[in-house]
């Protein structure tokens, strides 16, 4: 039965019959594939029945979002959670089934909670260079009666080599000045502007800007997981370049990919729900008509709720109940 859902609820959602539609577009592999076939695809099938398929020395940025070590209901599909060494075991086989994907200069971007962050980091430093760990603070759920809330995930950055792309002017972060510290009368590194003074900052590796996708906001889907959009385009500005491949293995809702295509860049991934797969490819159809990523305006990104982000908002059309959550 179809869920009731609030009137300003903007969830993409997809029908039975949307769902045969838009899978038709993923590509099911079964023998080795050459880079070309699988550029701006989404393949239909279990990552690791895939990966030996894959054309080698093809991928600029990895983003991998892996099932967290929980049970969890994916559609028609279940992940059981495992003990940590088979959960090591499951990290380890990932990385060899899609290292030989990467290009030298690549990145690879691994997301985690608190407890696969300390199994999965172990394992990425044995195969790459760890450059950083970025904690993304986000708020979800209520809350334990027993135990701290969780209220953050890590995301581990690492490289092939020591020949990456980072594109640090790619990622600030515009900010509220709190203190409008002058010299000569004129403003220190920050701007003064009728909507209010702001600094563009270079961006850590806490990031506390960003909120998860919410029912009113027009990225969100029925994905139990579905990571934001503006988190996307922080890892993708930063490490990588127009027209570079960006490719996912557990994607999802497909976001990496749509986020890459707003972007300029190339994207492919794997998903092994066939309802997935289609909702990606809904999405990616959508991006089409509207290449605009909540939060992230005039090449910058902005910290939630400032006032010139609203009036950007108000601009765009955005309606009132969703500036909360940028
Ligand atoms: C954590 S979610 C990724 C969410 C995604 N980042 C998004 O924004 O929607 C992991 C996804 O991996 C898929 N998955 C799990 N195991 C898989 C496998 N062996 N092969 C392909 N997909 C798999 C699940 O169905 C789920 O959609």
């Amino acid at each position: 039965m179809e869920k009731q859902r609030a009137p300003r609820n903007r969830t993409i959602t997809i029908s039975e019959n949307e769902t045969d539609i838009y899978s038709e577009n993923c590509i099911s592999v079964s023998s080795p594939l050459i880079t070309e076939e699988i550029i701006n695809k989404i393949v239909y099938g279990d990552a690791f029945e895939v990966f030996p398929f894959l054309p080698e020395n093809f991928i600029d940025l990895l983003i991998v979002d892996p099932p967290y070590n929980l049970n969890k209901t994916f559609g028609n599909s279940a992940f059981t959670k495992m003990d940590d060494d088979a959960y090591q075991l499951f990290t380890e086989k990932w990385i060899t089934g899609i290292k030989s994907a990467l290009k030298s200069t690549a990145t690879i971007y691994v997301c985690c909670d608190w407890k696969t962050s300390m199994l999965i980091g172990g394992v990425l430093g044995k195969h790459f260079n760890i450059q950083n760990r970025i904690t993304w603070q986000r708020e979800k759920g209520r809350g334990a009666t027993r135990n701290w809330k969780n209220a953050m995930e890590d995301i581990w950055f690492a490289t092939v080599s020591k020949d990456f792309v980072f594109n640090v002017d790619d990622v600030k972060m515009r900010r509220r000045v709190v203190a409008p510290y002058k010299i000569d009368g004129k403003p220190k590194d920050w701007a003064e502007t009728e909507n209010g003074n702001f600094r563009d900052t270079f961006p850590s590796n806490f990031w506390d800007d960003i909120s998860i996708p919410y029912w009113s906001m027009p990225e969100n889907t029925d994905h139990p997981t579905q990571k934001p959009e503006k988190l996307i385009a922080r890892l993708i500005l930063a490490s990588s370049k127009e027209q570079d491949i960006v490719f996912d293995p557990f994607i999802g809702s497909g976001t990496s990919a749509v986020v890459a295509k707003k972007l300029g860049r190339r994207y492919a991934g794997i998903e092994y729900e066939r309802g997935y797969c289609a909702l990606a490819q809904k999405r990616l159809e959508m991006a089409m008509s509207n290449p605009t990523i909540q939060g992230y305006t005039d090449g910058v990104f902005w910290e939630r709720n400032t006032l010139a982000f609203q009036q950007k908002n108000q601009r765009l059309g955005m309606p009132e109940q969703c500036w909360i959550d940028w």
